[in-house]
């Protein structure tokens, strides 16, 4: 790598990466171990496009009036955890029309009873009387906001596993058809798995009300780890706890520092530290880890036009990328009329 790109972060050799997020409106401490932490570890070992993926966000959108708040809001959110625009590529998938053009493409080699196959399509498509045919297509359209980068690796919660491995089979099967040049890419997902929600039962979701926001302030931190569920057994205050079966416990080995881990373990075990005492360094290590978010979203906030420049940026820099693809794919697929004139 030349010293220039080592400035720039461009480097040629590096591998690059694509990852995308829906306008939901909250960032959650589950979206953030479970996905975000990655998009901002990786930015300095790869190529790195992230995008905010609004046009998956309309199926069974009821609130269109309030998409695009949610979309600068969740660009505001994704910028606070640490995600730098000098650093990665970020845009709002709809300022890339190219990938809808490219689903459309990968829509002729992508095979309905795969698509049927997939957990969610099924979990989701029993909320319909009438199932929009956009619900099944999902994951080519995600296959085409990964594939039109010719992204190597995808970092990812763990339940997008599956449409991972669409995307590769997609990617394979265009190949064989039109030839070598979709790279087959991983998915990269952390060790933690799913996060459970502060019920401690589900996954730790906006619409299961179970979540702690990232930009909650110390009240807000407060307000939701109080209620947090620990072990069930454990009544009174001195009674032994059991640090394995609860999930603050294992919410604590993923937040507080390491040298308080043990203290936390053996008092739980021993009854002499209080759920309610526990809960609040957990709270405290929430609250510092996210203090320089809620600081930077602040900032931020007062200054949208900063965000849209940022967003408008990433969008001409995908756009570029991804005309190319699209233009090698048409190519290979005998879109080209023009060139016989
Ligand atoms: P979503 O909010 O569903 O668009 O998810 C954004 C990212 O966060 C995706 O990569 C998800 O896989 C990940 N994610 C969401 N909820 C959780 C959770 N409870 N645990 C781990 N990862 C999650
Ligand atoms: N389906 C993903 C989710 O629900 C969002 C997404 C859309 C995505 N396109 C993507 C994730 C491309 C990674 C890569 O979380």
């Amino acid at each position: 790598m030349n010293e220039t790109s080592e400035k720039t972060g461009k480097g040629a050799a590096r591998k690059r990466v694509l990852s995308g997020i829906q306008p939901t409106g909250e960032v959650h401490l589950g979206n953030y171990l479970g996905a975000l932490r990655q998009w901002v570890h990786m930015q300095d070992r790869y190529e790195c496009f992230y995008s905010i993926v609004d046009l998956h966000a309309i199926l069974g959108e009821d609130e269109p009036a309030s998409l695009p708040a949610r979309t600068l809001d969740m660009a505001i959110s994704v910028l606070a955890v640490g995600v730098d625009p000098e650093r990665c590529t970020l845009f709002v998938q709809s300022d890339v029309p190219e990938h809808v053009e490219l689903a459309w493409l990968f829509n002729t080699v992508a095979p309905v009873g795969d698509l049927e196959r997939m957990t969610q399509y099924k979990d989701k498509s029993k909320r319909y009387d009438s199932i929009p045919v956009g619900l099944l297509n999902y994951p080519v359209l995600q296959a085409a906001d990964i594939l039109i980068y010719r992204a190597d690796a995808v970092p990812v919660g763990d339940d997008q596993r599956q449409h991972l491995e669409l995307t590769r089979d997609i990617a394979r099967k265009w190949n064989a058809r039109y030839g070598e040049y979709f790279p087959e890419p991983d998915a990269i997902i952390p060790e933690v798995g799913r996060i459970k929600g502060l019920d401690g039962e589900t996954k730790m979701s906006k619409s299961l009300g179970n979540t702690v926001s990232i930009l909650a302030d110390e009240d807000g931190v407060w307000e939701s780890v109080r209620r947090a569920v620990t072990d069930p057994q454990r009544v009174r205050r001195d009674d032994p706890g059991r640090p394995e079966v609860c999930n603050v416990f294992s919410l604590h080995k993923l937040v507080t520092d390491a040298s308080l881990i043990s203290d936390i373990e053996e008092q739980c075990k021993a009854g002499t530290r209080g759920c309610v005492d526990c809960k609040r360094i957990f709270a405290d290590s929430l609250v510092r880890e996210f203090a320089p978010f809620r600081e930077r979203a602040e900032h931020l906030r007062a200054h949208p036009e900063e965000v849209r420049g940022v967003l408008e940026a990433g969008a001409d820099r995908a756009h570029e990328v991804a005309r190319e693809t699209l233009g090698e794919a048409r190519a290979r697929m005998g879109i080209k009329w023009r060139s016989t004139l």
